[in-house]
């Protein structure tokens, strides 16, 4: 049995008490992930931002609103775990300030200064030891696949990852989706179009893999 972090879900960037910066991100694979870890008999503890789906029941859920807040619950939960999965759809940037209350619109455009979020799954991935760290990528559909899996593979080497889940950006808040699961050293495993349910369990299945693979070697 393995201790597996999973982050899941949109964040949301506040720019004022009520208007902020997010995305469209489900949360449904991160919680599709937490749900085939614990049927798969391991400990889940599920970061997740605001999302409408149910977590599922025996996972240890800590919510969390901005990047910044899931990255600190991320780096706690990681020092006790042996796996990290990151399917959260972390905000890029958010408002470099953020104002009291609501302030009133003012007429003609404005200019809003974001800074950059820090990444989340590439920190844990810098200090992971023996653990495994798996994150996605979620690309343009327009590009198609050959091109995703390259875009893919180049951020499971900038981030050091295991592996990356890689998927065409209209999975997102779909039922299911085409995953192209890229490792290191071994050839890529695309999956047939599958739901988000089995896909999880592939992506499960070969994180532990990785990970027994460490813990024999
Ligand atoms: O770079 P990109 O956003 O495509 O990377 C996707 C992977 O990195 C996902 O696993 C996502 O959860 C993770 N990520 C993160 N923190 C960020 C941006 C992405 O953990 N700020």
């Amino acid at each position: 049995m393995a201790s597996i972090l999973i982050t899941a879900g949109p964040t949301r960037e506040y720019l004022d008490d009520v208007r902020f910066l997010s995305n469209a991100s489900s949360g449904r694979m991160g919680c599709a992930l937490a749900r085939a870890a614990l049927d798969a008999g391991h400990a889940v503890t599920l970061v997740v931002g605001p999302v409408e789906v149910e977590p599922p029941v025996g996972a240890s859920v800590m919510p969390v609103v901005s990047a910044l807040q899931m990255q600190a619950a991320a780096e706690s939960v990681f020092e006790n775990a042996d796996i990290a999965i990151a399917a959260a759809a972390v905000s890029d940037w958010r408002p470099a300030e953020r104002a009291a209350g609501k302030p009133p619109r003012a007429p003609g455009p404005t200019t809003l200064v974001l800074v950059p979020n820090p990444d989340i799954v590439a920190g844990l991935a810098a200090k992971k030891g023996r653990r495994v760290v798996v994150g996605f990528a979620l690309e343009s559909t327009s590009a198609g696949m050959p091109r995703a899996i390259a875009r893919g593979r180049e951020k499971l080497r900038k981030k050091d990852l295991d592996a990356v889940v890689v998927n065409l950006h209209d999975t997102i808040g779909s039922g299911d989706g085409e995953f192209v699961l890229c490792t290191r050293d071994g050839p890529d495993e695309a999956l047939p179009r599958l739901g988000k349910e089995q896909a999880a369990a592939r992506v499960v299945a070969l994180a532990t893999e990785l990970w027994n693979k460490g813990r024999t070697s």
